[in-house]
């Protein structure tokens, strides 16, 4: 395994050796050959040196940037003063500060805590909390909706391509389409549903944003039926989309809300489902059920103290009221320098949660407008991976949403310069700009692809 200059690094071939073998592949194979191994605040460096600044933020985790100063001290601190991390023959007393502090800011109603390690894992408890809540088993979820990889989570996730493998899943969750409340209603009239779950914004699916009022509607109709309304803010809490939680904006407040990603900020591994208090109570208030879910490292002292600096972080530096005006910025500026490009479709979002949608447009080349379709299909299929890929060249790194690859994400640190806004939107436009027409674009795509090959797709 070696790198564009033909270098080797042992530990990129132990990776591929013991880790995942075909992700390194693939890599190869688009020529994204980097070993990033240093970072601080947006910057990423590789081990040639090279210096890039971060619009991905380990899919929307990192809000306060690469080992921000203030974190890492008070996590010095926390290792220092020997704390007991894990007991379970007592109360974890700092996952109880924790979750009072959760419930308040989440004002007050989503008063019990579950907490466990990832989003997927926030996802099972909210999955076995409403079943036990509610005695119902049926779970409604959204087509094109990603809450993660345990088989729970696959269960309510609307990409084919990720359930196919693992089925059979869990029985009786049915798939509705996003938006539509009509759809919802038809839903949970046709059976007694334990819940619906739903993502604020469907992210991975190419950041889509339901009209105003949907999330609200939604939880009116789960009341109505008796199923509890379960929202995803696995990566749109924690101020990443202008406001410290998505739902708050839309004047309700869940049953359940599902957090993780940021509230670790990418340096501890921590999520949770909070609940309002009388359905913890019906699922788990007693001595026979207290324990029925749960596991070793949930709620961990590290986890939880670091957390809650995030929060006094995520306060103090008003991170949501950053979120909301740079995105707006951001967005802004995107849309100015790329109107009017031939396969620039939508700039969309809220906060620094933010899509650059990519294919046929009306007013596109001859090409456009005569195979709408081949350009579509060039588009999920390679062109927001193109784009990613010349961004990186340039020092950038953003991916396109990972079930929609035509739509480009840009999700920096909450508390990004805008000197590096400028930066990204100035080098998208550039790159863009070389290509208003379909044929450029496919000749650079080969000749990466045969350059990759001739070089052996090596990393
Ligand atoms: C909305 C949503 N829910 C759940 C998850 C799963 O989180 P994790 O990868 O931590 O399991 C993700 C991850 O991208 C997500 O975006």
């Amino acid at each position: 395994m070696t790198d564009e200059r033909g270098r080797h690094h042992p530990s990129v071939e132990r990776y591929a050796d013991h880790v995942n073998p075909a992700f390194v592949k693939l890599l190869g194979t688009f020529g994204y050959g980097r070993v990033f191994v240093r970072a601080k605040g947006a910057r990423l460096w590789d081990d040639a040196g090279r210096e890039y600044v971060d619009f991905l933020s380990a899919f929307g985790a990192m809000n306060l940037g690469h080992n921000p100063p203030a974190l890492i001290a008070a996590m010095h601190a926390f290792l220092d003063d020997e704390m007991v991390n894990l007991v379970h023959v007592g109360p974890q007393i700092h996952a109880g500060d924790l979750a009072a502090e959760l419930a308040a800011l989440t004002g007050g109603e989503l008063d019990v805590a579950m907490f466990s390690l990832s989003g997927s894992e926030a996802v099972e408890s909210a999955i076995k909390l409403a079943r036990a809540a509610t005695g119902r088993t049926r779970v409604l979820y959204t087509k094109n909706a990603f809450h993660g990889n345990g088989l729970g989570a696959l269960s309510v996730i609307g990409h084919g391509r990720l359930r196919d493998p693992f089925e059979p899943l869990l029985p009786e969750c049915g798939e509705i389409p996003f938006d539509d409340l009509a759809a919802l209603e038809a839903g949970l009239g046709a059976h007694r549903c334990a819940c619906f779950i739903v993502e604020p914004i469907q992210a991975e699916a190419g950041v889509i944003v339901p009209a105003d009022g949907y999330l609200k509607e939604a939880k009116a109709l789960c009341e109505k039926h008796g199923a509890l309304f379960v929202l995803d803010e696995v990566q749109t809490g924690m101020g990443r989309t202008g406001s410290m939680f998505a739902f708050e904006e839309q004047g309700l407040v869940p049953d359940v809300l599902l957090l993780g990603k940021g509230l670790g900020a990418g340096l501890v591994p921590i999520s949770c489902a909070l609940a309002k208090r009388k359905v913890h109570q019906k699922a788990f208030g007693s001595a026979e059920r207290f324990d029925l879910h749960g596991s070793t490292y949930a709620a961990n002292a590290l986890s939880c103290r670091v957390a809650r600096e995030i929060l006094r972080l995520t306060s103090e530096l008003d991170l949501s009221g950053q979120a909301r005006r740079k995105g707006e910025r951001l967005t802004r500026a995107l849309a100015e320098r790329t109107r009017g490009h031939p396969f620039v479709r939508e700039i969309r979002g809220r906060g620094l949660l933010v899509g650059v949608e990519l294919g046929p447009t009306e007013g596109g080349g001859l090409l456009n407008r005569l195979v709408p379709g081949l350009v579509d299909a060039l588009s999920r299929k390679v062109f927001g991976q193109w784009l990613s890929m010349r961004l990186l060249e340039r020092g950038i790194l953003a991916q396109p949403a990972s079930q929609q690859w035509n739509v480009l994400k840009l999700q920096p640190p909450l508390d990004v310069d805008d000197a590096d806004l400028e930066l990204v939107v100035r080098h998208t436009g550039e790159i863009l700009d070389q290509y208003r027409e379909l044929l450029p674009l496919v000749r650079d795509v080969g000749e990466r692809l045969g350059k990759q090959m001739r070089g052996g797709w090596s990393f």
